[in-house]
This record gives C-alpha cells, sequence and structure tokens, in this order.
C-alpha cells in the first residue's frame, strides 16, 4: 500500500511536467497557453511551431503516463492500482503541480498509460484516432470520438480496466468542452498550422 501511495504520487508530479510549455520556452516559440487554442498540448504546439517541437511535445506527454505506469507494473503493483496511478499520471497533466495547476487535456498521457496496461488497447485508441483525424482533420474531434470508444474496448480487452478506462474518459470529454461547443458551432480549428485565437 505504502509503495502504491508513492507511485501514485509519482505519477502525478511527473504528469505535472508540461512538455509543451516548457518545449515551447526551450524552441522560443510562444506560450501555448496564451496563443492557439491556448492548450498546452502536442495539438497547439503543432499550430505553434510546426512538425518537430509538437512531435517532442507529443512523445513527452506519451512518455508521462507510459513510464510511472510501466515502473508500477514492474514493481509488482496490482491491476486495480495500475488503473489509479494511470488516472493519477492524466491529473497531474490537467491540474499540474508546477504550472499553477493549470494544464491541458490529457489525451497523449493517457495513451501512454494505456501501452503498460493493455497495448492492444493501446494500438486500437491510435488507429481509432487516426481515423477519425484522417477524415476529419479535426484533433479534438479524433480525441472525443476514441475517449468515447474507449470504455468499450476496455471492457472488450481487460475488463479489470473499465473502471479507470471510465474515469479518464470522463476527464478528457469534461476537459474538452470548449472544443464540443466549438464543434457544434462549426468553429473548432482543423489541423493548421495558425498562431489564429480560436474563441
Ligand atoms: O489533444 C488535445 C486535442 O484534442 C485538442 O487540442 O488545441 O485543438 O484544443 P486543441
Amino acid at each position: 500500500p505504502a509503495l502504491t501511495l508513492l507511485m501514485i504520487l509519482v505519477a502525478y508530479l511527473v504528469g505535472s511536467i508540461s512538455s509543451a510549455v516548457l518545449i515551447c520556452r526551450i524552441w522560443g516559440l510562444p506560450d501555448p497557453r496564451h496563443s492557439g487554442s491556448q492548450n498546452p498540448g502536442a495539438t497547439n504546439v503543432y499550430r505553434i511551431g510546426g512538425r518537430w517541437p509538437a512531435l517532442l511535445t507529443l512523445v513527452f506527454d506519451v512518455l508521462k503516463g507510459m513510464v510511472p505506469v510501466w515502473g508500477s507494473y514492474y514493481l509488482g503493483i496490482n491491476a486495480f492500482y495500475l488503473g489509479l496511478i494511470a488516472v493519477a499520471a492524466c491529473l497531474g497533466h490537467i491540474f499540474p503541480l508546477y504550472f499553477k495547476f493549470r494544464g491541458g487535456k490529457a489525451v497523449a498521457t493517457a495513451l501512454g498509460a494505456m501501452f503498460p496496461i493493455a497495448w492492444e488497447m493501446a494500438l486500437l485508441l491510435i488507429i481509432t484516432w487516426y481515423a477519425v483525424f484522417r477524415i476529419s482533420r479535426v484533433s479534438s474531434l479524433a480525441a472525443l470520438v476514441t475517449v468515447s470508444l474507449a470504455p468499450f474496448y476496455a471492457h472488450w480487452i481487460k475488463p479489470q480496466y473499465t473502471l479507470p478506462v471510465i474515469m479518464i474518459s470522463l476527464l478528457i470529454l469534461w476537459r474538452h468542452q470548449a472544443n464540443i461547443l466549438r464543434l457544434a458551432s462549426g468553429k473548432e480549428s482543423n489541423f493548421k498550422r495558425s498562431t489564429k485565437v480560436a474563441k
């Protein structure tokens, strides 16, 4: 139990490191929290700085979910708690300790956390995201469809993780409120490089 609590804390602290903010700072780009969609995530870093800083943001955000859950798995922590550790990493990304608790939407971090839990599921999530993205070119829509299907995938592939996956999906859906409103009004920005602010 002490080890599990420690890993929950570690996952939250690792999740709290905002890759988008740090990479934009190092790259000499504007702060992603104040440009584009104002979200510190890979999609918005792409709008601001293009492919390479966005890819780096994506990789680090995925690792933030993957590393604590994988580490916990090797420490012998059981399935139910691995799910909670995944939730903690996502909560760190959404409410980062070092960035005034104002973080991102946890799509990449959640994906990373899924790999050690069920790589088949992570693969299915990537395929779903990419299929919707190819058709729509809208990153938020791809994320919304993917996280809505994720609990069903979990139930089918690894039922013991259905509850934590539902928790993560609800968190991500809730973080996409502004995107949902923009999608409903046809104003959501697609995957284009731009610094225009989507309001
Ligand atoms: O992963 C975040 C994505 O779903 C939406 O990002 O910047 O378009 O709000 P953004």
